[in-house]
């Protein structure tokens, strides 16, 4: 029996749902995203078949490791937990790892580009690239715990008092989401430029630990932006916007 056909046969066509659909309904496939190339956070309302059609991936392997993950154990369910709780874990989880790891890539690639820029010119430009990464992500990341996470608790709280909310000096909360998701957009490009950079992280035949490091660093950076930048584009910000919709019609 093709694997397709088992897909029907569960009443669930994964093939015709939107990626980033996929990834909220069981957090765990965005590893299998990640592993196939596919973007799931800020692309990620490509519908599967045509992702997989871009990507050269058959529709059968991919559903056989669709399969084996949807049948692994539990995972948490992020688009049920309380938006203050959801906030809350974005900080402590991947905001609080981004600030440990910039400064610590950033040292990274100074000893290499120090080490060995002579002979390796492409590691200037990650060395800049990932400097910009640095000062966008910070400013990007105290725009969200001072501005837009406190708002959404704001309305959170107004729904759980039954208050209706005063809109802020910038209008609807779309306006800041906005802004936040193109922010978005340019640290994803960003870190992808550096993948192509660095073709695809491959070391290089005479790579010393520091090259092994930074790379594996580099890439683990990327794999948490994308598993934090879809818990805000796909989970927080459509659902806060719903949310103030409801209250301000109300
Ligand atoms: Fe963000």
């Amino acid at each position: 029996m093709k694997t397709e056909t088992l897909y029907m046969e569960n009443k669930k066509d994964y093939f015709v749902m939107k990626v980033k659909d996929i990834v909220n309904e069981n957090f765990r496939t965005a590893s299998l995203f990640e592993n196939f190339g596919i973007d799931y956070c800020c692309n990620g309302n490509q519908i599967l078949k045509e992702a997989l059609e871009k990507n050269k991936i058959s529709n059968d392997r991919f559903a056989v490791e669709l399969n084996k993950v949807n049948q692994s154990t539990e995972t948490p369910r992020y688009n049920e937990w309380d938006l203050i709780f959801l906030t809350q874990y974005i900080i402590n989880n991947h905001h609080s790892y981004v600030r440990t790891s910039l400064p610590h890539i950033t040292k990274l690639l100074q000893k290499l580009q120090t080490a060995h820029s002579s002979k390796y010119s492409y590691l200037a430009d990650v060395q800049n690239i990932f400097s910009q990464v640095t000062d966008e992500m910070t400013s990007h990341m105290m725009k969200e715990e001072r501005i837009l996470f406190p708002l959404i608790k704001y309305l959170a709280e107004t729904q759980k008092f039954n208050e209706k909310p005063k809109t802020g000096g910038f209008g609807t909360i779309k306006n800041p989401i906005l802004q936040m998701e193109a922010e978005h957009v340019s640290a994803g490009s960003a870190m992808e430029t550096i993948r192509t950079l660095t073709n695809n992280y491959t070391l290089p035949n005479d790579a010393c630990t520091t090259f092994k490091i930074t790379y594996k660093e580099l890439d683990e950076f990327e794999k948490d932006l994308h598993k934090h930048v879809h818990l805000e584009n796909n989970i927080l910000f459509p659902r806060a916007i719903e949310l103030e919709e409801l209250l301000l019609k109300n």
